[in-house]
């Protein structure tokens, strides 16, 4: 039998090399949340290939194999022409590439929406294939029912509500969302229905911030804000907007680095060296044994 992942030394014998860190899990991460209170944030970032996912496992309690993958990654202009082999192929190199953190991968849009049963094959699929701890899905009250039938079943769920990119052509764009009352009682409502119907964890994304807050004091599982409020349980970024890879990012957007300017910079200076004939140099050459 093959696997596409590496075996945990912490779940199985099988494997002589011993992880250098034992890998967190779901309830260990509901457990952070103890009494409506988390003492220390929960860090999650993006992580698409298994390199990327090396250097930031150390950090991070989770890692997410988010869908932003087909814009980051693809160049698409949305998420949703990403498909679940996209996501199982990405999804296999981050769990092979992490020791540490809970993985959790994104269920593509067409995937998971029809019924129950299509969510149950799909996730199962992903879980098999890719060796990750739990799946995330967009929608609130309306997912309840499949969330539920697939934590009844084995399968952690990580639900993402607010601003859900997924739905981006029925909300009219990415714009913040909850101004209105009726919008405002509608997010709250999305959060009780998803932690009652057994989510582990929930992705508030642009929100104002009274909601956040008053569903992150309110709800039992944990809040991992994106354009939500320092006071929600946690926090995740799109990696590569954090590491300052793109010039235009969202306004919630902190960039703590300037990848793109670092590789612009390095390929000039290579391409440089190549058209002065200084690279290679005698180090990185070949001459024959004397
Ligand atoms: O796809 C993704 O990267 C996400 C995060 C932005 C939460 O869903």
């Amino acid at each position: 039998m093959s696997t596409t992942f590496q075996l945990d030394t912490a779940t199985s014998r099988a494997n002589p090399t011993p992880a250098p860190m034992k890998r967190l899990t779901v309830p260990a991460i509901q457990r952070r949340k103890f009494e409506g209170k988390t003492q220390e944030p929960l860090v999650m970032l993006t992580a698409y290939t298994a390199r990327q996912a090396q250097l930031l496992d150390p950090h991070c309690d989770m890692l997410l194999v988010g869908d932003s993958l087909g814009q980051v990654i693809y160049g698409l202009p949305s998420t949703l022409p990403v498909t679940l082999d996209m996501m199982i192929a990405h999804g296999a190199a981050v769990v092979r590439g992490s020791y540490h953190s809970v993985v959790i991968v994104d269920m593509p849009f067409g995937s998971y929406e029809a019924s129950p049963q299509q969510a149950f094959a799909s996730a199962s699929r992903v879980m098999a294939e890719t060796g990750c701890a739990a799946v995330k899905l967009e929608g609130g009250t309306a997912m309840a029912e499949t969330i539920a039938f697939l934590a009844a079943r084995g399968i952690p769920v990580m639900a993402h509500i607010g601003l859900t990119p997924q739905a981006v052509n029925a909300l009219g764009g990415y714009a913040a969302r909850g101004r209105s009352q009726e919008e405002h009682e509608k997010i709250i409502a999305d959060g009780h229905a998803i932690a009652k119907a057994g989510a582990f964890a929930v992705v508030v994304e642009g929100v104002i911030e009274p909601i956040a807050v008053a569903l992150t004091e309110s709800i039992d599982i944990p809040t991992i804000g994106i354009g939500a409020s320092a006071r929600c349980d946690g926090q995740v970024l799109v990696t590569e907007d954090m590491l300052g890879m793109f010039e235009r990012v969202p306004r919630f957007v902190k960039r703590y680095g300037d990848i793109a300017g670092m590789i612009s910079e390095t390929a000039a200076k290579y391409a440089g060296e190549v058209r002065a004939r200084a690279f290679p140099g005698p180090e990185q050459t070949y001459q024959p044994k004397p």
